[in-house]
Formats: structure tokens, sequence, C-alpha cells
């Protein structure tokens, strides 16, 4: 059997940091704070914030690894050792030369950039370290915060995916952000609109 995927650690900014997921009171509460949210647990979090509901969270980021499905990180503030969001790089389609990535950011650290400084972070990692020639994001047309994590850290917008995937019980259409190995980091210019 093949080993079990090594999550690193990734000096995203000066005061941001990415890690593995631990068991980890800081770790737990923020679970918990992410289950609470309006937005987050629709498709990423647990939506009831009971202690064992984090903890089998934390426990199913471990089994991607253990699965070589993704490096699930926990994003931290450097500053306070706080943990305020999550992101990750997904691995269904290494075959193809493809990831995906998805993040969410907790409201009490939302505004500050956060999101699109770890995705800037783990995309070149990836793109450098892993090279996978192909990272990819899917986007809701309404999540304009999400849209300008994805251009910001240099992701280009290549069209609306109509009814793409069930999120809920709704199908959604879905913007379609990539990074390419051979793209040099700058500012998306191929923007979509909602
Ligand atoms: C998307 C998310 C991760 C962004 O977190 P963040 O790092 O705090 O992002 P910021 O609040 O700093 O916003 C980033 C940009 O979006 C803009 N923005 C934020 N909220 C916005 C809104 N409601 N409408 C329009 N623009 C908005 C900010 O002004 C900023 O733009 P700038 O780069 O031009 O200054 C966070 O909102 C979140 O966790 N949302 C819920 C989960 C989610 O949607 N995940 C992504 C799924 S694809």
């Amino acid at each position: 059997m093949d080993d079990a995927l090594r999550v690193p650690h990734l000096r995203a900014t000066a005061d941001l940091e990415l890690r593995p997921w631990s068991l980890s009171a800081a770790d737990l509460e923020l679970v918990r704070e992410a289950s609470a949210d309006d937005l987050i647990p629709i498709t990423m979090a647990p939506a009831t914030s009971s202690r064992e509901a984090a903890t089998r969270f934390v426990e199913r980021q471990w089994q991607r690894a253990t699965d070589r499905t993704g490096y699930p990180m926990v994003i931290v503030r450097r500053r306070d050792n706080t943990p305020v969001g999550s992101i990750g790089l997904w691995l269904k389609d290494i075959d193809e030369g493809r990831a995906s990535l998805g993040y969410w950011v907790v409201r009490s650290a939302r505004g500050h950039g956060v999101a699109a400084d770890a995705l800037a972070a783990v995309a070149l990692w990836a793109l450098q370290e892993l090279h996978i020639p192909r990272l990819q994001l899917y986007v809701e047309p309404w999540n304009r915060a999400s849209i300008r994590t994805a251009e910001r850290a240099g992701f280009e917008c290549e069209g609306l995916l109509r009814s793409w995937q069930k999120v809920g019980n709704r199908r959604r259409d879905m913007f379609m952000y990539a990074r390419l190995a051979t793209e040099t980091l700058a500012e998306a210019d191929r923007v979509c609109t909602g």
C-alpha cells in the first residue's frame, strides 16, 4: 500500500502559516465556529457544533492524507497562534494532471485577505513542488468574496458551468477558475461577473 501523504507546513506570509490538522482545543474550536457559520456548513464543515462532530471532522481530514486523496491544512494567524480557517488541495483528478482547492475562513477573521494569501501559498507549492500542471476552483456566482480571493491568487475565470453540482438540495451553477503551471503569478485578468 502507498504511504500516506505528508501534509506540509507552509509559510504564506509573515503572519500566516498553513499546517496539518490536530485535535488541539484551538483546532476543535475552529471547527465549532465554522459549523455555526451561515455559509461554511453548506458544503465544508459539520453543521453541528458538538465536540464529537468536530473530532470526527478532524479525523476525516487525516483520512484524506492517509487515502492519498488530498492535503487538508489549517490556516493559522501567527501573531497569536490562532487557527482561522481551512484550505485543502484535492487530488481526485490527479491522474489527468489536475487538482482542485477549497477554503473557508471563520467570520471573526474575515476581511483581511487571509484566504487569498493562503490560496496563493498552496497554489505555488502545488505548482512548483508537486509539479501539478493545472489547479481548479469551483465558485458559485453569488460568492463575490471567493471570486475576489481566486482572482487575487492568480486564478483566471474560464466560464460558467451550468447546473454543475448539487449543493444542499439544489443544483448550482459554478464559475470555473484555474491557474496553470505555465503561468506566472499575476492577479487574474480573465474574470467573470456574477
Ligand atoms: C470566501 C472567504 C474564504 C474569503 O475570506 P477572506 O480571506 O476573509 O476574504 P476577504 O473578506 O478578505 O475578501 C476578499 C475580497 O473579497 C471582497 N469581498 C468580501 N466580501 C464581499 C462581498 N460580500 N461582496 C463583494 N466583495 C466582497 C473583499 O473586499 C476583498 O476584495 P479585495 O481583494 O478587492 O480587497 C470567506 O468569505 C468564507 O469563508 N466564505 C464562506 C465559505 C466559502 O464561500 N468558501 C469558498 C467556496 S468556493
